[in-house]
């Protein structure tokens, strides 16, 4: 699965006019506070997903002097190539290329380049809302199972059905009724598809939590399926219904599911120090991409920016071995050149890339 073999981009925040070749293994990048390391990670997050980590709001990511931001990358993998392009303009036209054609959704771009984004936001899987850890969790179902887009699809378009109904003022539950039978057998669909690739995603994880020294007794990951018992039944929309019409709704289903990632019986957040909730992090991030790995046999792309801030140098050194030894493309990120090329004193396993940023610039130096 691909690489990034070159990436050029125009106008996008600080970023100028950058045309890099990485390196298929290990891209170590560095430079001041403010010079574009992250806005780099983030030009290639738009490719993948269409849209950035920082914000919404796409204006932002054009360079303030200029009208339109571009960013495009050549993917190989082994003989094969893919071309994929994102181009905004300030007046909010927008296009998404692959191979030279036009594409309407980004989740195209996504299935050409399964990519992992580790940073600043990431803390926001133990301390945000479940929404967050469910996509976190939904990205690597994605990107294991096929037929997961289909069916969230179909499933999103029924839970939208659903609510606009719940929303009418006489609305009787036997109105719901060819609306529930389906959201009932997608919902099982959906739930089968996650947990097939939550029992290999739990075991990645604990195993690499206990190696960071994290006890296996002491931190649990719960999955809640978003139905109050059991799995998804007819006879539970029943009994909610009177709530979800009030609400105007649905209460139950997988758009309501969470991850918890628990110390004991006490959410990890509330416990754990912002360095050690940074270890539990990349122990999520490297069993994501373990178990893509596995089951696909497949490479992913994996931005981690400002890696050593926040850890220590025995956490930071574990986790630079496995990195190391990962199936993936890196981005690493860091303001100290030296701190970034001690992590992999001898590079034995990935080849290696430096690469400076200074004001918006990126050239390549010697490692
Ligand atoms: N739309 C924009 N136009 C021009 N400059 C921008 C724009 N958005 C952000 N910047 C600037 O880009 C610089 C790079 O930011 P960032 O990539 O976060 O730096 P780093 O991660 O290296 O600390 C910042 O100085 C920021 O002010
Ligand atoms: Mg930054």
């Amino acid at each position: 699965m691909p690489n990034i073999g070159e990436l050029r981009i125009t106008d996008f925040r600080n970023l100028r006019s950058v045309n890099i070749k990485p390196s298929p293994g290990i891209n170590l990048i560095f430079g001041a506070n403010g010079s574009g390391k992250t806005s780099l990670l983030e030009a290639i997050s738009v490719l993948a997903h269409g849209r950035s980590f920082r914000t919404h709001k796409f204006r932002r990511l054009i360079n303030d002097e200029e009208g339109e931001a571009t960013v495009f990358a050549l993917l190989k993998a082994g003989d094969e190539e893919a071309r994929i392009g994102v181009n905004r303009k300030r007046n909010g036209d927008s296009q998404i290329r692959l191979n030279g054609q036009n594409v309407q959704s980004a989740s195209l771009l996504a299935q050409q380049l399964p990519l992992l984004i580790m940073d600043a936001h990431s803390y926001q899987l133990l301390e945000g809302s479940a929404r967050i850890r469910r996509q976190f969790f939904d990205w690597l179902v994605f990107h294991v199972k096929h037929e997961f887009r289909e069916l969230w699809r179909a499933y999103a378009k029924c839970l939208k059905h659903r609510n606009s109904l719940l929303r009418h003022d006489k609305i009787r539950p036997a109105d719901l009724k060819p609306w529930d039978q389906e959201f009932v057998e997608l919902s099982h669909k959906i739930e089968q598809l996650r947990l097939e690739v939550l029992e290999p995603f739990i075991s990645a994880f604990h195993h690499t939590a206990q190696q960071f020294g994290f006890q296996q007794s002491d931190i649990t990951l719960t999955y809640i399926n978003g139905w109050k018992e059991g799995t998804a039944s007819l006879e539970q929309l029943a009994l909610s219904f009177e709530r979800d019409h009030k609400q105007g709704f649905s209460s139950l289903g997988p758009h309501k599911s969470d991850i918890k990632i628990q110390l004991g019986t006490v959410p990890a957040v509330e416990k754990l120090s912002r360095g050690q909730q940074k270890v539990l992090i990349s122990a999520l991030y490297l069993a994501e991409a373990r178990v893509k790995q596995e089951q696909k046999g497949s490479e992913v792309v994996f931005l981690l920016d400002d890696l050593p801030a926040e850890l220590d140098e025995a956490h930071l050194k574990q986790l630079a071995g496995w990195l190391n030894e990962l199936n993936a493309q890196l981005f690493i990120t860091g303001v100290s050149a030296e701190k970034l090329k001690d992590l992999w004193p001898d590079f034995h396993k990935k080849e290696p890339a430096m690469f400076h940023v200074k004001h918006g610039e990126i050239q390549r130096v010697s490692v």
